[in-house]
């Protein structure tokens, strides 16, 4: 940043830490789920006691390294017959787990800072990463309606995140994710392509030997 403008914002105390802007319309909130962190480690193990984490399988046979699970009105699954939302866990028969309240507020409030007012997801995907897991790049598009962001949020062990652009062979930019982080990505770059590098080695304290990452969705 040039002199002027950090003079500038010397005398500027910020409301809320800043955010890096990763293209146009997809931004980087930085430690923005830290206040919200026990609140959420606490859902999250409600949630998986109810719909544990599975290894899914993709249309082409091959078994996911992350594993995954839902909460919310819908879930995103997929199966040798497609990837899909459905309302039910494939696993159990039953209803996703509800969405806690603490996870709306932390998507609606990080979406409202990246630029997107009004979001209430009403999915979230609930991903577990462990070391060498990896997710390949790829677009979130199995939504009905692409008006709503996607407000992805990252809590364990830091990552790798690939963003690129709207297709595949664009060029990516990486970005370390660590514990707390969110990113917003809408509008322009709704369908960007995006994925994670192969997770190293570690032991985070609040969470242990993983990442998880909540991926909340506008998808029914
Ligand atoms: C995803 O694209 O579903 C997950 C992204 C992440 O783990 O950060
Ligand atoms: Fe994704």
């Amino acid at each position: 940043m040039g002199n002027a403008m950090s003079d500038l914002f010397d005398n500027i105390v910020p409301l809320d830490p800043p955010f890096e802007r990763m293209a146009e319309g997809a931004v980087l909130l930085r430690g923005a789920a830290l206040p919200f962190e026990k609140d959420v480690l606490a859902a999250l193990d409600e949630i998986t006691g109810q719909a544990p984490f599975r290894h899914m399988v993709t249309p082409g046979g091959f078994t996911m390294s992350v594993a995954m699970t839902n909460c919310g009105t819908a879930g995103w699954v997929t199966d040798r017959t497609g990837y899909r939302y459905d309302r039910c866990d494939p696993e159990t028969g039953r209803p996703w787990p509800a969405m806690p309240e603490c996870f709306l507020d932390l998507a609606a409030r990080s979406a409202s800072r990246a630029g997107y007012p009004g979001f209430r997801p009403d999915a979230c995907l609930i991903n577990r990463y462990e070391p060498g897991a990896r997710l390949s790049l790829h677009q979130d598009k199995n939504e009905l309606d692409f008006t709503n962001p996607i407000v992805s949020v990252s809590l364990g062990l830091p990552a790798t995140f690939q963003f690129g652009g709207l297709k595949r062979n664009d060029p990516v930019k990486k970005f370390p994710l660590r514990h707390g982080d969110v990113a917003v990505w809408g509008g322009p770059s709704r369908l960007c392509y995006h994925g994670v590098l192969e997770l190293k080695e570690g032991v985070h304290e609040a969470v242990g030997r993983m990442r998880i990452n909540l991926t909340f969705r506008g998808a029914l």
